[in-house]
């Protein structure tokens, strides 16, 4: 089953995840990561970025590929996952910009992008730790309720209620695109380690329905509880509607002192 750790703040959940980053790239200065963009991981990446300022690292040789794309948009758009990864990722935390890989939303090369991507994430040996956030439909990546848990890197149609939600970083609703391309959920299984996290009530009940509902395509964050290491990071109100909440607290409380998350 997942590890769940609830944390007082996104803040705090930064540190956590960051700190762990930190000894794996440490231990393996050509990690690779697999980075979601939204609100959620930013927390993750400044603190990371704080850490490698405070105490250097070497990054130079880190590998990443961002979870997924917005189809069609002109390319530099400043709401580009591209674009996004490159401003809230490789630019603060001092990654190497030709090792970050975003998949390839330009309309002229899509129905071969998705096969590529997943190529490249086999030649680079595969993600060691996939960050994730999840949308209040449930999906994580853009896999929208449906998704195969089989799925690998395709073109999605994202729902309504994920545009609207997306419409905050753009000038109007309607400039949200309609289409995606987004690693699969057995692209995201694939990968060894995965952290998910949340903050907020508004994610309660995909939360809860991710770690401890019935493993179902309708809650494409269920996906989790097929893969052997994974760890959720959530605040209190994300954490409000789970049933084991006391167990969590108590293996967290008593975890031996010498496992990492
Ligand atoms: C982003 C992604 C999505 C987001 C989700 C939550 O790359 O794949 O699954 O993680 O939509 O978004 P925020 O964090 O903005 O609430």
């Amino acid at each position: 089953m997942a590890e769940v750790v609830i944390v007082e703040n996104a803040a705090a959940a930064g540190e956590l995840v960051a700190e762990s980053l930190r000894s794996l790239i440490e231990a393996r200065p050509d990690a690779v990561l697999g980075l979601a963009t939204g609100s959620t991981p930013l927390p993750v990446y400044s603190a990371l970025a704080a850490s490698v300022h405070r105490t250097p690292l070497d990054v130079t040789l880190v590998r990443g590929f961002a979870l997924d794309e917005y189809v069609g948009l002109p390319e530099g758009h400043p709401q580009s996952y591209r674009a996004v990864i490159t401003r809230d990722v490789v630019e603060p935390i001092g990654l190497t910009p030709q090792n970050i890989q975003v998949p390839n939303g330009n309309l002229e090369t899509i129905e071969s992008a998705g096969r590529d991507y997943e190529q490249a994430i086999l030649d680079a040996g595969g993600v060691d730790v996939q960050i994730l956030g999840i949308g209040r439909t449930g999906h994580i990546g853009f896999n929208e309720p449906g998704s195969s848990f089989a799925s690998l890197t395709r073109v999605k149609t994202l729902t309504e209620e994920t545009r609207a939600d997306n419409a905050r970083f753009f000038s109007s609703p309607d400039d949200v695109p309609m289409h995606c391309i987004t690693q699969g959920l057995g692209t995201i299984r694939r990968a060894r380690h995965l952290v998910l996290l949340a903050f907020g009530e508004a994610k309660a009940d995909a939360v809860a329905a991710a770690v401890e509902g019935p493993m179902t395509a309708s809650a494409p964050g269920s996906a989790i509880q097929l893969h052997p290491h994974v760890t959720v990071v959530i605040d209190e109100a994300a954490a409000s509607r789970l049933a084991n909440l006391d167990y969590y607290r108590h293996a967290w409380a008593n975890k031996p002192a010498w496992q990492g998350i």
